[in-house]
Protein backbone atom coordinates (compact mmCIF):
# COMPACT_ATOMS: atom_id res chain seq x y z
CA UNK A 1 0.00 0.00 0.00
CA UNK A 2 1.44 3.56 -0.58
CA UNK A 3 0.40 6.84 -0.59
CA UNK A 4 2.21 9.70 -2.21
CA UNK A 5 1.53 13.38 -2.47
CA UNK A 6 3.57 15.81 -4.23
CA UNK A 7 3.12 19.82 -4.54
CA UNK A 8 -0.58 19.72 -3.66
CA UNK A 9 -2.48 22.94 -3.40
CA UNK A 10 -5.68 23.75 -3.34
CA UNK A 11 -7.19 27.06 -3.19
CA UNK A 12 -11.26 27.20 -3.57
CA UNK A 13 -13.23 29.27 -5.39
CA UNK A 14 -13.80 31.84 -2.75
CA UNK A 15 -10.07 32.17 -2.51
CA UNK A 16 -9.47 30.23 0.80
CA UNK A 17 -5.83 28.82 0.18
CA UNK A 18 -7.38 25.41 1.96
CA UNK A 19 -4.00 23.50 0.96
CA UNK A 20 -0.44 24.79 0.38
CA UNK A 21 2.61 22.98 -1.04
CA UNK A 22 1.44 19.13 0.44
CA UNK A 23 3.84 16.56 -0.37
CA UNK A 24 4.73 13.34 1.79
CA UNK A 25 4.93 9.65 0.89
CA UNK A 26 3.95 6.85 3.39
CA UNK A 27 4.75 3.04 1.75
CA UNK A 28 3.33 0.08 3.73
CA UNK A 29 0.57 -1.12 6.01
CA UNK A 30 -0.76 1.22 9.26
CA UNK A 31 -1.47 4.28 10.26
CA UNK A 32 -0.99 7.62 8.85
CA UNK A 33 -2.70 10.50 11.29
CA UNK A 34 -3.16 14.16 10.42
CA UNK A 35 -3.49 16.64 13.24
CA UNK A 36 -4.40 19.92 12.83
CA UNK A 37 -6.98 22.50 14.77
CA UNK A 38 -10.41 23.25 12.89
CA UNK A 39 -9.71 24.72 9.05
CA UNK A 40 -6.35 23.29 8.75
CA UNK A 41 -6.75 21.65 5.92
CA UNK A 42 -7.55 17.99 6.96
CA UNK A 43 -10.78 17.15 5.15
CA UNK A 44 -9.60 19.09 2.04
CA UNK A 45 -6.49 16.87 1.54
CA UNK A 46 -8.60 13.97 2.12
CA UNK A 47 -11.45 15.27 -0.29
CA UNK A 48 -8.51 15.16 -2.52
CA UNK A 49 -6.80 12.25 -1.83
CA UNK A 50 -10.07 9.82 -2.04
CA UNK A 51 -10.82 11.70 -5.54
CA UNK A 52 -13.64 13.63 -4.14
CA UNK A 53 -12.15 17.11 -5.26
CA UNK A 54 -9.59 18.18 -7.44
CA UNK A 55 -6.41 19.69 -6.45
CA UNK A 56 -5.55 23.39 -8.40
CA UNK A 57 -2.28 22.21 -8.26
CA UNK A 58 0.39 19.09 -7.76
CA UNK A 59 -1.02 15.45 -7.90
CA UNK A 60 -1.28 12.76 -5.75
CA UNK A 61 -1.22 8.83 -6.14
CA UNK A 62 -2.59 5.96 -4.29
CA UNK A 63 -0.77 2.60 -4.97
CA UNK A 64 0.23 4.23 -7.58
CA UNK A 65 -2.68 5.33 -9.32
CA UNK A 66 -3.04 9.30 -9.60
CA UNK A 67 -6.14 10.80 -8.25
CA UNK A 68 -5.77 13.55 -10.73
CA UNK A 69 -5.61 11.44 -13.79
CA UNK A 70 -6.84 8.04 -12.74
CA UNK A 71 -9.83 8.37 -10.60
CA UNK A 72 -11.62 5.15 -11.18
CA UNK A 73 -8.70 3.06 -10.68
CA UNK A 74 -7.95 4.82 -7.24
CA UNK A 75 -11.45 4.60 -6.26
CA UNK A 76 -10.83 0.99 -6.59
CA UNK A 77 -8.30 0.56 -4.16
CA UNK A 78 -9.59 3.03 -1.25
CA UNK A 79 -13.12 3.59 1.10
CA UNK A 80 -13.59 6.64 2.84
CA UNK A 81 -15.89 7.60 6.07
CA UNK A 82 -16.24 11.20 5.54
CA UNK A 83 -16.59 13.40 8.31
CA UNK A 84 -20.22 14.37 8.72
CA UNK A 85 -20.84 10.42 7.62
CA UNK A 86 -23.54 9.21 9.90
CA UNK A 87 -25.17 5.75 9.86
CA UNK A 88 -28.53 6.25 8.44
CA UNK A 89 -31.23 5.76 11.57
CA UNK A 90 -33.69 4.05 9.87
CA UNK A 91 -30.98 1.02 8.19
CA UNK A 92 -29.81 -1.76 10.48
CA UNK A 93 -26.45 -2.51 10.46
CA UNK A 94 -26.46 -5.46 7.96
CA UNK A 95 -28.69 -3.20 5.37
CA UNK A 96 -26.34 -0.44 5.57
CA UNK A 97 -23.14 -2.33 4.83
CA UNK A 98 -24.95 -4.39 1.92
CA UNK A 99 -26.17 -1.47 0.22
CA UNK A 100 -22.79 0.08 0.39
CA UNK A 101 -21.20 -3.03 -1.10
CA UNK A 102 -24.07 -3.76 -3.91
CA UNK A 103 -23.03 0.23 -4.81
CA UNK A 104 -19.42 -0.90 -4.85
CA UNK A 105 -20.60 -3.26 -7.44
CA UNK A 106 -20.70 -7.11 -5.46
CA UNK A 107 -23.35 -9.66 -5.59
CA UNK A 108 -25.93 -9.64 -3.22
CA UNK A 109 -25.48 -12.85 -1.44
CA UNK A 110 -21.12 -12.32 -1.22
CA UNK A 111 -22.55 -8.54 -0.24
CA UNK A 112 -24.34 -10.34 3.13
CA UNK A 113 -21.71 -12.83 3.52
CA UNK A 114 -19.06 -9.92 3.60
CA UNK A 115 -21.44 -7.53 6.07
CA UNK A 116 -21.80 -10.61 8.67
CA UNK A 117 -18.43 -11.38 8.68
CA UNK A 118 -16.61 -7.66 9.35
CA UNK A 119 -19.92 -6.95 11.58
CA UNK A 120 -18.31 -10.31 13.44
CA UNK A 121 -14.93 -9.47 13.72
CA UNK A 122 -15.20 -6.15 14.75
CA UNK A 123 -17.00 -7.45 17.63
CA UNK A 124 -20.82 -5.73 17.06
CA UNK A 125 -22.01 -9.09 15.54
CA UNK A 126 -25.24 -8.90 17.75
CA UNK A 127 -26.59 -6.12 16.18
CA UNK A 128 -26.44 -6.92 12.80
CA UNK A 129 -30.71 -6.95 12.66
CA UNK A 130 -31.19 -4.02 15.45
CA UNK A 131 -32.05 -0.78 13.56
CA UNK A 132 -28.90 1.96 13.90
CA UNK A 133 -31.07 4.59 15.61
CA UNK A 134 -31.01 2.10 18.66
CA UNK A 135 -27.24 2.01 18.70
CA UNK A 136 -25.06 3.90 21.01
CA UNK A 137 -22.50 6.66 19.29
CA UNK A 138 -19.64 4.30 19.58
CA UNK A 139 -21.47 1.30 18.03
CA UNK A 140 -22.46 3.13 15.04
CA UNK A 141 -19.04 4.73 14.41
CA UNK A 142 -18.13 1.10 14.60
CA UNK A 143 -21.30 0.40 12.04
CA UNK A 144 -19.19 3.09 9.53
CA UNK A 145 -15.88 1.16 9.96
CA UNK A 146 -17.10 -1.93 9.32
CA UNK A 147 -18.91 -0.70 6.06
CA UNK A 148 -15.56 0.56 4.54
CA UNK A 149 -13.60 -2.83 6.36
CA UNK A 150 -16.17 -5.10 4.66
CA UNK A 151 -15.41 -3.48 0.76
CA UNK A 152 -11.76 -4.85 -0.76
CA UNK A 153 -10.26 -1.77 -0.45
CA UNK A 154 -7.03 -1.72 2.11
CA UNK A 155 -6.88 2.13 2.28
CA UNK A 156 -9.26 3.16 4.24
CA UNK A 157 -9.68 7.11 4.98
CA UNK A 158 -11.34 8.15 8.20
CA UNK A 159 -11.74 11.59 8.66
CA UNK A 160 -12.31 12.36 12.46
CA UNK A 161 -13.52 8.78 13.37
CA UNK A 162 -13.49 9.29 17.23
CA UNK A 163 -14.93 13.33 17.48
CA UNK A 164 -18.05 13.68 19.40
CA UNK A 165 -17.35 10.29 21.08
CA UNK A 166 -17.19 9.14 24.64
CA UNK A 167 -13.89 8.51 26.32
CA UNK A 168 -14.77 4.73 26.54
CA UNK A 169 -15.97 4.89 23.03
CA UNK A 170 -13.24 6.72 22.02
CA UNK A 171 -10.33 4.00 23.55
CA UNK A 172 -13.10 0.89 22.74
CA UNK A 173 -11.97 2.58 18.79
CA UNK A 174 -8.70 3.09 19.23
CA UNK A 175 -8.06 -0.82 20.19
CA UNK A 176 -9.74 -2.03 16.82
CA UNK A 177 -7.67 0.33 15.07
CA UNK A 178 -4.72 -0.57 16.31
CA UNK A 179 -6.02 -4.38 15.61
CA UNK A 180 -6.71 -3.20 11.89
CA UNK A 181 -3.40 -1.50 10.94
CA UNK A 182 -1.15 -4.52 10.47
CA UNK A 183 -3.34 -5.31 7.37
CA UNK A 184 -4.66 -1.75 6.00
CA UNK A 185 -3.57 1.60 5.24
CA UNK A 186 -5.54 3.75 7.66
CA UNK A 187 -5.59 7.42 6.71
CA UNK A 188 -7.30 9.59 9.43
CA UNK A 189 -7.65 12.92 10.94
CA UNK A 190 -8.43 13.99 14.15
CA UNK A 191 -7.59 16.90 16.57
CA UNK A 192 -7.29 14.46 19.58
CA UNK A 193 -3.27 14.32 19.83
CA UNK A 194 -3.35 11.58 22.06
CA UNK A 195 -5.55 9.56 19.31
CA UNK A 196 -2.51 10.28 16.98
CA UNK A 197 0.11 9.50 19.54
CA UNK A 198 -1.45 6.35 20.80
CA UNK A 199 -1.77 5.12 17.30
CA UNK A 200 -0.19 6.50 14.29
CA UNK A 201 3.22 5.30 12.79
CA UNK A 202 3.46 8.62 11.33
CA UNK A 203 1.82 11.80 12.30
CA UNK A 204 1.36 14.95 10.04
CA UNK A 205 1.04 18.43 11.29
CA UNK A 206 -0.96 20.68 9.70
CA UNK A 207 -1.70 24.43 10.20
CA UNK A 208 -2.86 26.97 7.58
CA UNK A 209 -3.05 24.53 4.63
CA UNK A 210 0.69 23.39 5.52
CA UNK A 211 2.10 20.41 6.28
CA UNK A 212 4.55 21.67 8.79
CA UNK A 213 6.16 18.13 9.80
CA UNK A 214 5.17 14.71 9.64
CA UNK A 215 6.97 12.06 11.08
CA UNK A 216 7.49 9.21 13.65
CA UNK A 217 6.89 10.43 17.25
CA UNK A 218 10.29 10.12 17.64
CA UNK A 219 11.62 11.65 14.24
CA UNK A 220 9.32 14.62 15.64
CA UNK A 221 10.92 14.80 19.08
CA UNK A 222 13.77 15.37 17.13
CA UNK A 223 12.58 18.30 15.30
CA UNK A 224 12.21 20.42 18.25
CA UNK A 225 14.47 22.66 20.41
CA UNK A 226 13.44 21.21 24.13
CA UNK A 227 13.14 16.92 24.20
CA UNK A 228 12.13 17.02 27.48
CA UNK A 229 9.49 18.03 30.03
CA UNK A 230 9.53 18.63 33.95
CA UNK A 231 6.58 18.71 35.80
CA UNK A 232 6.71 20.36 39.61
CA UNK A 233 3.12 20.48 41.09
CA UNK A 234 4.23 21.87 44.71
CA UNK A 235 2.59 25.57 43.77
CA UNK A 236 5.24 26.72 46.53
CA UNK A 237 8.15 25.47 44.78
CA UNK A 238 10.31 28.08 42.61
CA UNK A 239 12.01 26.92 39.28
CA UNK A 240 13.81 28.63 37.06
CA UNK A 241 15.48 27.44 33.58
CA UNK A 242 18.62 29.43 31.75
CA UNK A 243 17.97 27.24 28.34
CA UNK A 244 14.19 26.24 27.80
CA UNK A 245 10.84 27.60 28.50
CA UNK A 246 8.52 27.79 31.72
CA UNK A 247 4.87 27.20 31.75
CA UNK A 248 2.40 28.47 34.25
CA UNK A 249 0.10 25.71 34.76
CA UNK A 250 -3.72 27.04 35.57
CA UNK A 251 -3.62 24.20 38.29
CA UNK A 252 -0.49 26.53 39.91
CA UNK A 253 2.18 23.80 38.39
CA UNK A 254 5.17 24.34 36.26
CA UNK A 255 6.42 22.43 33.68
CA UNK A 256 9.87 23.59 32.40
CA UNK A 257 10.59 21.96 28.72
CA UNK A 258 14.26 21.81 28.11
CA UNK A 259 17.37 20.11 26.85
CA UNK A 260 18.49 16.46 27.74
CA UNK A 261 21.12 17.96 29.99
CA UNK A 262 19.30 20.94 32.03
CA UNK A 263 16.35 18.22 32.58
CA UNK A 264 19.17 15.95 34.17
CA UNK A 265 20.52 18.84 36.42
CA UNK A 266 17.58 19.86 37.39
CA UNK A 267 16.20 16.59 38.62
CA UNK A 268 19.53 16.20 40.48
CA UNK A 269 18.18 19.57 42.08
CA UNK A 270 14.55 18.79 43.01
CA UNK A 271 15.48 15.22 43.89
CA UNK A 272 18.20 17.01 46.88
CA UNK A 273 15.61 19.49 47.52
CA UNK A 274 13.04 16.26 47.85
CA UNK A 275 10.57 18.02 45.56
CA UNK A 276 8.06 15.99 44.06
CA UNK A 277 8.07 16.38 39.80
CA UNK A 278 7.86 13.94 37.02
CA UNK A 279 10.34 14.13 33.89
CA UNK A 280 8.96 12.55 30.72
CA UNK A 281 10.13 12.56 26.86
CA UNK A 282 8.08 15.64 25.39
CA UNK A 283 4.74 14.74 24.29
CA UNK A 284 2.55 15.67 20.75
CA UNK A 285 0.27 17.73 22.39
CA UNK A 286 3.93 20.24 23.54
CA UNK A 287 5.34 19.50 19.77
CA UNK A 288 2.31 20.15 18.37
CA UNK A 289 2.54 23.23 20.04
CA UNK A 290 5.90 24.32 19.37
CA UNK A 291 5.60 23.73 15.61
CA UNK A 292 2.25 25.47 15.23
CA UNK A 293 3.14 28.68 17.22
CA UNK A 294 6.28 29.39 15.78
CA UNK A 295 6.19 32.51 13.48
CA UNK A 296 6.10 31.54 10.01
CA UNK A 297 5.67 34.04 6.94
CA UNK A 298 1.72 33.47 5.89
CA UNK A 299 2.51 33.74 2.08
CA UNK A 300 5.78 32.35 1.45
CA UNK A 301 5.56 28.93 -0.08
CA UNK A 302 7.75 27.18 2.21
CA UNK A 303 10.65 25.47 1.14
CA UNK A 304 10.81 22.90 3.86
CA UNK A 305 7.82 21.30 3.71
CA UNK A 306 8.77 17.82 2.04
CA UNK A 307 8.09 15.11 4.36
N1 LIG B 1 -16.16 23.73 0.15
C1 LIG B 1 -15.46 24.76 0.60
N2 LIG B 1 -15.52 25.97 0.02
C2 LIG B 1 -14.79 27.00 0.46
N3 LIG B 1 -13.93 26.96 1.50
C3 LIG B 1 -13.80 25.77 2.13
C4 LIG B 1 -14.55 24.61 1.73
N4 LIG B 1 -14.22 23.59 2.54
C5 LIG B 1 -13.31 24.07 3.40
N5 LIG B 1 -13.06 25.37 3.17
C6 LIG B 1 -12.09 26.22 3.90
O1 LIG B 1 -10.79 25.65 3.72
C7 LIG B 1 -10.04 25.66 4.92
C8 LIG B 1 -9.68 24.24 5.33
O2 LIG B 1 -10.87 23.56 5.69
P1 LIG B 1 -10.89 22.00 6.02
O3 LIG B 1 -10.13 21.27 4.98
O4 LIG B 1 -12.31 21.61 6.22
O5 LIG B 1 -10.09 21.96 7.41
P2 LIG B 1 -10.15 20.93 8.64
O6 LIG B 1 -10.73 19.64 8.14
O7 LIG B 1 -8.73 20.81 9.07
O8 LIG B 1 -11.00 21.55 9.68
C9 LIG B 1 -10.92 26.41 5.93
O9 LIG B 1 -10.54 27.75 5.92
C10 LIG B 1 -12.32 26.22 5.38
O10 LIG B 1 -13.15 27.28 5.78
MG1 LIG C 1 -12.29 18.50 8.81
Amino acid sequence: MDVVCSGLSKTYDEGTRALRNVSFSFNGNGIIAIIGRNGAGKTTLVRILSTELMPTKGDASINGNSVVHDENKVREHIAIVPQEARAIQWLTPMQSIVSYLLYRGFAYSEAKERARSTLKKLGIGKYENVLNRKLSGGTKRKVMVATVLASEARVIFLDEPTTGLDPISRSDLWNLLSKLKKDYLIFLTTHYLEEAEILADKIGIMEKGRLMAMGSMEELRKRVRYQYSIRVIDRKVKIKTSKGILIHGLDGSKQVMTTEKEAFEMSKDLIKKGVKFSTNPVSLEDIFYYIVKKPMNEDSESEDNEW
